[in-house]
């Protein structure tokens, strides 16, 4: 795909694509190399997760990952970038007051060039969003299965199948929403729920795990490339047998535009 013709993705183009029902693409990045093919072959969004502590470093977690590894890698995939709008996350640890939450997106906007940062969190993290978005950052949000927490929650697990977790999620994205949030990734959480999130929000949602009633999808890059041992139920092999990295970029792309990934297999219910 020709990036001449392709403008950047920029947060209103997120919202007119929410509003005219054209489903948003999403993937990880973590170097210039990637990027640009994920960035030729019109992926939307491209977001520097902190799943590069699994995926890159070898970590088991995304708890080691720190405020100068994720500067050092979102730098390297907004080079590469022309047409994706890039996400940097936020680290465990990096956002524990809005004010520290400030610091560190002004880093990984000014050091790196990020366009939006991404942090884990209900309730407890709606006066930090609002600080951001006062500011001028834009902010991704991530709720359902927070990947930093994994250690309080015991393991990676569905979120939300329980009436009063479902309730209060609910309740957190209409508050994140309503302290400025621009986008809400909704992680392992069951279709039924992120349909109603989805359709309760004037943000995009993204869904990872969440099924096809989201406003878009997002998958780790290693995952879908069948390079990560373990890939999760949610995710999908899109390399499969023969295809090159970029034909498999560009199967993920088609099949999210046209609603046919995630099918039922990779859903919870
Ligand atoms: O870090 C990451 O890659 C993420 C996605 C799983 C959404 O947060």
């Amino acid at each position: 795909m020709s990036t001449k013709t392709n403008p950047r993705v920029t947060v209103t183009t997120l919202r007119k694509m929410k509003r005219e029902a054209e489903k948003i693409v999403m993937l990880t990045a973590y170097d210039a190399s990637f990027a640009k093919v994920l960035d030729r072959q019109g992926v939307d969004v491209i977001l520097v997760g902190d799943s590069l502590g699994m995926v890159i470093q070898g970590h088991d977690t995304t708890v080691p990952v720190t405020m100068d590894d994720m500067v050092y890698h979102t730098r390297a995939v907004v080079k590469a970038c022309e047409h994706a709008l890039v996400i940097g996350d936020l680290p465990f640890m990096s956002y524990t007051s809005p004010e520290q939450a400030l610091r560190n997106s002004a880093r990984l906007m000014q050091e790196s060039g990020a366009h939006m940062v991404k942090l884990e969190g209900g309730a407890p993290q709606v006066a930090t969003v609002a600080q951001l978005a006062h500011h001028g950052v834009p902010v991704c949000a991530h709720l359902g299965l927070q990947p930093q927490s994994v250690h309080k929650l015991g393991g990676y697990r569905v979120q939300g199948r329980d009436e009063a977790v479902a309730k209060q999620m609910l309740e957190d994205a209409k508050a994140l929403q309503d302290a400025g949030a621009d986008m809400l990734v909704l992680e392992c959480v069951p279709v039924t729920l992120a349909a109603q999130i989805t359709q309760a929000l004037e943000i995009p949602t993204i869904g990872i795990g969440a099924g096809r009633e989201c406003d878009g999808q997002v998958l780790v890059l290693h995952d879908m490339l069948g390079i990560s041992p373990r890939a999760p139920k949610f995710s999908h092999d899109f390399i499969g047998a023969g295809a090159t990295i970029p034909q498999a970029v560009a199967s993920y792309v088609q099949a999210v535009k046209a609603g046919t990934f995630p099918e039922d297999q990779h859903c919870f219910f």
